[in-house]
C-alpha cells in the first residue's frame, strides 16, 4: 500500500470511526446500526494492519493528522471528530496491531460518553494528550499471541530520545521527510518524565562525546524549553510547536564538519563563519519540509540573535526576534554552559550561569524571560 493509498484509506476509517461513536452515543450496546459502524471501521482498521504495526490519529490545532500528514476528509466529519477528541480530552490515540473487535467497541463506547479517562488501560490502544501521562500498560501481560509484536514496539518507542533526534537530524540531512509523529511522541516523552520529577532539571544529561553533543544537547534544549513553555503558560497545540521547534533548532548543524564543531580551542574566523552558517542552512532545511510548524523555522533562524538586534545571522534593518526564539536561546545558553565542552573542560558553576543571566538581560536576552526562567531553575 503506497502512502497515497494509506491516507486514503485512513481517510475512509475516520468517518466511520465518528459515526460509530456519535451512534454509540444515541443507541444502546447492541443495536444494529452501532455494531455496523463498530465492524466497518475495524475492518479498514485491518486493511491498515497489513501495512502498518500502529495507526496513529493526531489532532493538532483543529487538523487531523496521520502518518505525518494532514487527512482528506470532509470539515463537518473532522469537526465531529476533533469535538470527540476534545469531550476526552485527548489529542492523539494510537491503535495497535492485535486490537481486537470487543476492546475497539469498548474504546468506542467510552469516547462517545466523553469516559475514556476512567477508562482501564487497553495494551491495543493508547492515548493521551501533551499534558497528561498517556494512559498505557500493555506490557504489563504477556499472556498472548501478540507479546511478541509487542515487545518489538516497545523497543521502538524505548530508544533513547538522543537516538530518535539523531535519526530526525539524519532525515534532514539526506533530504528526508522528517516524521512530526515521531515529534510529537519525543515531546509526549518529555513532557510525561517533567510531570514525574521533582527536580526536573535532573532530567537533563550530560554531554556523552563530542560526536553525541548535538543530540544530547538537542534534548536537553527540547526538555528545558517545554518545561519554561509550561511554566510560562503555553498549552496544547502551542506547547507541541515550540517543543518540536526547540528540537529542530540545531538541525543546520548537519553539514557543519566535525572539526569545527568539535574543535578543542577558539574558532579562526573562517570556521566561526561556517558555524555561523548552521542557523539559515538549518531553517532552509526545515522550510523544505512539509508540514513543520513556522515557528520551527523562525527559531533555527533566529536562535542565535539576541535581544538587543545583534548576534547572527545579522539582518539589515529592525528586526524583532520571535518570543519562542528568545526563550529556546536562553535554553539554548543554559544547556551549553552547564555542560562540559571541547573548548573547556568543566561546566560553568551554577552561581556564574545566574550571574551570565543577569548582566546579559535587556541585552542579551528578553528581560522578561530571564526573571522567569531564573526563578524556575532556582525553585
Ligand atoms: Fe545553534
Ligand atoms: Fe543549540
Amino acid at each position: 500500500m503506497s502512502s497515497a493509498e494509506f491516507q486514503k484509506t485512513m481517510s475512509r476509517m475516520v468517518p466511520q470511526f465518528t459515526a460509530a461513536v456519535q451512534n454509540a452515543g444515541i443507541y444502546p450496546d447492541n443495536h444494529p446500526q452501532s455494531l455496523s459502524y463498530i465492524q466497518e471501521t475495524y475492518h479498514v482498521m485491518e486493511e491498515l494492519f497489513e501495512v502498518k504495526e500502529k495507526i496513529t490519529l493526531l489532532l493538532i490545532g483543529d487538523s487531523l493528522m496521520s502518518d505525518n500528514r494532514p487527512l482528506t476528509i470532509t470539515g463537518s466529519c473532522e469537526t465531529a471528530f476533533a469535538q470527540i477528541f476534545r469531550n476526552n480530552e485527548i489529542e492523539r490515540v494510537t491503535f495497535i496491531k492485535g486490537l481486537t473487535l470487543l476492546q475497539l467497541k469498548e474504546f468506542i463506547r467510552n469516547l462517545s460518553s466523553a469516559s475514556v479517562s476512567d477508562m482501564p488501560s487497553i495494551r491495543y490502544i493508547k492515548f493521551g494528550k501533551l499534558e497528561i501521562k498517556e494512559r498505557e500498560d500493555r506490557y504489563k501481560d504477556h499472556d498472548d499471541s501478540h507479546a511478541a509484536e509487542i515487545d518489538t514496539i516497545h523497543d521502538m518507542e524505548t530508544k533513547t530520545t538522543d537516538e530518535r533526534i539523531k535519526n530526525i537530524y539524519r532525515e534532514v540531512l539526506g533530504g528526508g521527510k522528517i516524521n512530526l509523529e515521531d515529534t510529537s511522541e519525543i515531546i509526549s516523552l518529555f513532557m510525561d518524565n517533567l510531570h514525574r520529577e521533582s527536580n526536573p532539571l535532573q532530567l537533563l544529561a550530560k554531554t556523552k562525546s563530542n560526536d553525541e553533543y548535538t543530540f544530547t544537547h538537542t534534548a536537553n534544549v527540547g526538555i528545558l524549553t517545554l518545561f519554561f513553555a509550561e511554566y510560562l503558560g503555553f498549552k496544547g497545540s502551542y506547547l507541541n510547536n515550540i517543543g518540536v521547534a526547540a528540537i529542530l533548532h540545531d538541525t543546520g548543524k548537519v553539514t557543519t564538519p566535525d572539526k569545527v564543531l568539535s574543535k578543542p580551542g577558539p574558532l579562526t574566523f573562517d570556521e566561526r563563519e561556517e558555524m555561523e552558517t548552521h542557523a539559515i542552512k538549518g531553517a532552509f532545511n526545515l522550510m523544505e519540509q512539509a508540514n513543520i510548524p513556522n515557528i520551527a523555522v523562525l527559531v533555527a533562524f533566529e536562535h542565535h540573535m539576541k535581544y538587543d538586534g545583534t548576534g547572527y545571522p545579522r539582518i539589515k534593518g529592525d528586526w524583532e526576534q520571535n518570543i519562542v526564539s528568545q526563550m529556546i536561546s536562553i535554553a539554548d545558553v543554559y544547556d551549553a554552559l552547564r555542560t562540559t565542552r571541547p573548548y573547556r573542560h568543566d561546566p560553568v558553576p551554577m552561581d556564574q550561569i545566574i550571574q551570565i543571566f543577569i548582566s546579559g538581560s535587556g541585552t542579551n536576552f528578553n528581560p522578561y524571560l530571564v526573571e522567569r526562567f531564573l526563578n524556575l531553575v532556582n525553585k
